[in-house]
């Protein structure tokens, strides 16, 4: 039986192993194995985020870790756990989906029902424990409620992410606290459980979740919103504009793309749209 590696044994930091040709091996191994291209993060993040992993399973460097990930196959899915940080909430930045409330869904709705079109679609891309899908369907469904005519409508929002740990929390819709809207009560959407709340039936229905890179254009066509928050801030500039790229694809013309406070449109993908609601980083695609 081959001789288990121990990591702890052996570091020696000022070997090749700790270069920069070290990290480019391990992403290529790490492509290889788990399909997923790790360089289209920046790379300072990816050395703290993977140095991490390296004190934890006490590799001094690349070379070792890579070693350490071929001899335990579990590893990747921990990489990628630790790649992917989920803090998420109710209606995170209030302004934005008050935003949403009374500018976007406004929009939205009186845009489809002049063509005859009761159907609504959405991409929360990058939604990590489910909060944010979810904060969009309760404005949905607050919204047609309010109009008196929400059976005739199908809603469907898509909600992606890489993390499958993530996805879990999310499709299982349970959660301690929650904290939402004022005007809206949260009973309405969320059932009191043991040790929290359960999203309600009505509001769970509208949203699917999928495992999905984001740099991997999605089956969606014709959105009428995309919400991409506090997941860009993570990639390269270039890879940015790519994902840019794939929005606009993906939304119907006057479409909406709501990015994180700190995130903007980058690259040619700025042409093919324009602000909304500047402070509130909301664009829409051109007709
Ligand atoms: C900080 S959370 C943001 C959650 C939510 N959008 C919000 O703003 O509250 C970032 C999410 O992006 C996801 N993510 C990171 N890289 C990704 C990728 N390549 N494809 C899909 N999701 C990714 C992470 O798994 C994580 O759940």
């Amino acid at each position: 039986m081959p001789e288990m590696m121990d990591c702890r044994e052996t570091r020696d930091p000022a070997s090749a192993g700790s270069s920069d040709l070290g990290l480019d091996l391990l992403l290529r191994q790490l492509h290889k194995e788990l399909g997923l291209n790790l360089k289209q993060y920046k790379p300072n993040y990816l050395k703290r985020r993977i140095g991490v992993r390296m004190r934890a399973t006490g590799c001094a460097d690349y070379l070792q870790y890579r070693q350490y990930l071929k001899q335990h196959p579990d590893e990747g899915g921990r990489l990628i756990n630790d790649l992917t940080i989920n803090v998420t909430e109710f209606f995170r930045d209030r302004e934005v989906y008050e935003a949403i409330r009374q500018a976007v869904l406004p929009e939205v709705i009186s845009y489809k029902r002049g063509s005859g079109m009761w159907s609504l679609r959405a991409w929360s891309a990058g939604c990590a424990t489910g909060e944010e899908p979810y904060s969009l369907a309760i404005l949905i469904m607050d919204a047609l409620v309010r109009e008196g005519d929400r059976p005739r409508w199908a809603v469907r929002i898509t909600a992606t992410d890489l993390d499958d740990k993530a996805l879990e929390k999310a499709r299982g819709a349970r959660y301690e606290s929650v904290s939402i809207l004022p005007g809206l009560e949260t009973e309405d959407y969320l059932a009191p459980v043991e040790g929290g709340y359960a999203v309600r039936e009505e509001v769970r229905r509208m949203v699917r979740f999928l495992l999905l890179d984001i740099a991997k254009p999605p089956p969606l066509r014709h959105l009428d919103i995309i919400l991409c928050r506090n997941v860009l801030i993570y990639f390269e500039r270039e890879k940015q504009s790519h994902i840019m790229e794939i929005f606009h694809r993906c939304l119907r013309p006057g479409g909406f793309l709501v990015l994180g406070k700190s995130e903007a449109i980058v690259g040619a993908a700025q042409r093919g749209f324009v602000p909304f609601r500047r402070r509130e980083r909301i664009y829409r695609k051109k007709e």
